[in-house]
């Protein structure tokens, strides 16, 4: 199933359940943290940070796409969510929206590869949670195939992408395919 599959939120709307594709990255974020305000880089529909909402955390989602935002919240997704598409040209406005939402905790699930895949602008993406007072970041890479067709393909390639905010060496992998910067 597709992240943003109607099966989903269907499953939401009904049974208030969450994607099974979230459980490890879910997991090993509330393993992690101490309920500070995040941001949901990629949001889709906003099941993930929904999640985060119902067990106490407070943050907002953002996406590209406004169809899936609109088919979140008409599910009844009530995480605030931002419909933004993040490029070079768009860093100073998410900066703006993460320190107003005093953010620590940056979730990008399946979305480093979407946002710098064609355009590298890591090291500034970086740089800008950095100055934005973002203390944590979570990633949870591509699958991986034998025939990879985007440039960060790879956890580590995310990682090194985000040049700007720390050394590949403050990163922590201890859940397959799920990263947690720990800042020095
Ligand atoms: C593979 S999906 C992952 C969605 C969600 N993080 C999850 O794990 O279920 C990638 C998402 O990134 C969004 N996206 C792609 N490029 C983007 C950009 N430049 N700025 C913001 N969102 C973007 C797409 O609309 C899509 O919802």
């Amino acid at each position: 199933m597709r992240y943003d599959s109607e099966e989903y939120l269907q499953a939401f709307r009904l049974q208030r359940t969450f994607p099974k594709i979230h459980d490890k990255l879910y997991a090993f974020v509330v393993a992690r943290t101490a309920r500070d305000p995040f941001c949901d880089l990629c949001c889709s529909t906003g099941l993930f940070g929904q999640r985060l909402e119902d067990n106490g955390y407070h943050g907002f989602g953002i996406d590209a796409s406004m169809d899936a935002l609109i088919k979140g919240r008409s599910a009844g997704v009530t995480l605030p969510m931002i419909g933004m598409k993040i490029t070079y040209d768009t860093l100073v406005p998410l900066r703006e929206r993460l320190k107003e939402n005093c953010t620590k905790i940056l979730i990008a699930r399946r979305c480093l590869p979407e946002i710098l895949g064609a355009q590298n602008f890591g090291a500034e993406l970086g740089y800008v949670l950095r100055q934005a007072g973002v203390r944590q970041v979570f990633l949870q890479g591509r699958q991986v195939t034998h025939h990879p067709r985007n440039p960060l393909h790879t956890l580590e390639l995310e990682i090194a992408a985000l040049k700007g905010w720390a050394r590949a060496s403050d990163w922590q992998e201890d859940v397959p395919g799920c990263a947690h910067l720990v800042p020095t």
